[in-house]
């Protein structure tokens, strides 16, 4: 069994190696004689019916570049039975018989939406931050995190010379996969993440303590963005031991940049794997990494999984933070 033709989204926020997928999808559609259309502006897209065609040329060269080509958005239209209707109405004028739907946990509602009216959908994991719990790996994390181990060790030289505390807010939503990641490779004094409760005293005061008693004079705590604002945890800081903290927020630059070597390679085996499953008939799936593998799983169940930060994570931080 064989399609004709497919469309692919990129949807939410951003993520390096988006790109790479994109490519990765039309060009594993034309090896197998599929069309392929590029939908822009996420879900709104489909609704409103904003295509372009993609052939061999139109993703050449796209593997190095940060952002999205097909551009994109958070459609609040689409969460309801009408966009999606209109959604519906779309894939059915254009003859789309299999749409690739790149992004976070919205993007996956939406591909799980979609897949009740009858359009074959399969998702792709692609957020900076990490938090879709089927799969290890999400496209852009590796990017991401090393745009910020960058701005942070920059960050290190000047906290050194002048003896200085800094507070570094890492994106990640309502997840601490990004942050924890980063402090464990910056060797944060202290690393904040929501998924667990924070003691301010135990976990930040005593920590910037230990590393006093440690030989240090200067300090570098990472906070996850779900975790607090760096510039209350820098007020509390300088409330109790009257230290004057310098606060760093590293925002959207975590979103751009060229993909790492590993973005592009996963970004590329998971969108040739998607186009793979449509062809085969498959829908409502998404394609994960598990144990150095890949797989694909049901949306449903990969939306009633629960995430957490592993036990030994979260030992390795309390061996490596006071320092
Ligand atoms: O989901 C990716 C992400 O960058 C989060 O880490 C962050 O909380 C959010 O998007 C920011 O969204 P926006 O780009 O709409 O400000």
């Amino acid at each position: 069994m064989s399609i004709k033709r497919i469309g692919v989204l990129t949807s939410g926020g951003d993520a390096p190696g988006m790109n790479a997928c994109v490519r990765a999808v039309v060009r594993t559609a034309l090896y197998h004689n599929i069309e392929c259309f590029g939908i822009r502006r996420g879900w709104q897209g489909l609704i409103t019916g904003d295509i372009v065609r993609l052939d061999e040329k139109s993703v050449a060269h796209i593997i190095n570049r940060g952002g999205t080509i097909l551009y994109t958005a958070r459609s609040k239209e689409f969460m309801t039975e009408e966009g999606q209707k209109k959604a519906v109405s779309t894939c059915k004028f254009l003859g789309l018989e299999g749409i690739v739907a790149i992004g976070g946990d919205g993007t996956f509602r939406g591909a799980l939406a979609l897949s009740k009216y009858g359009i074959n959908v399969v998702g792709i994991p692609g957020t900076i931050d990490n938090d879709i719990s089927c799969t290890n790996y999400c496209i852009g994390f590796d990017t991401a995190a090393n745009t910020a181990i960058e701005c942070i060790d920059k960050l290190r030289d000047t906290m050194q010379s002048h003896e200085r505390c800094s507070v570094v807010e890492v994106m990640g939503r309502n997840a601490g996969y990004l942050a924890m990641y980063v402090g464990l490779a910056v060797g944060a004094t202290a690393v904040l993440v929501p998924e667990e409760p924070i003691d301010f005293e135990r976990d930040v005061i005593e920590k910037i303590r230990q590393a006093r008693f440690n030989g240090f004079t200067h300090y570098m705590i990472v906070v996850a963005e779900g975790a607090g604002s760096a510039a209350d945890i820098a007020k509390q800081i300088k409330e109790t031991i009257d230290l004057d903290p310098r606060v760093t927020v590293l925002g959207h630059i975590q979103r751009g940049g060229t993909p790492t070597g590993r973005d592009r390679v996963n970004a590329t085996k998971m969108g040739y794997l998607a186009v793979e499953l449509l062809n085969q008939g498959k829908t409502n799936r998404i394609v994960c990494t598990k144990d150095g593998g890949y797989l694909d799983v049901d949306i449903d169940e990969a939306l009633s999984m629960k995430k957490s930060i592993q036990r030994m994570e979260e030992d390795v931080l309390a061996a490596m933070t006071g320092f």
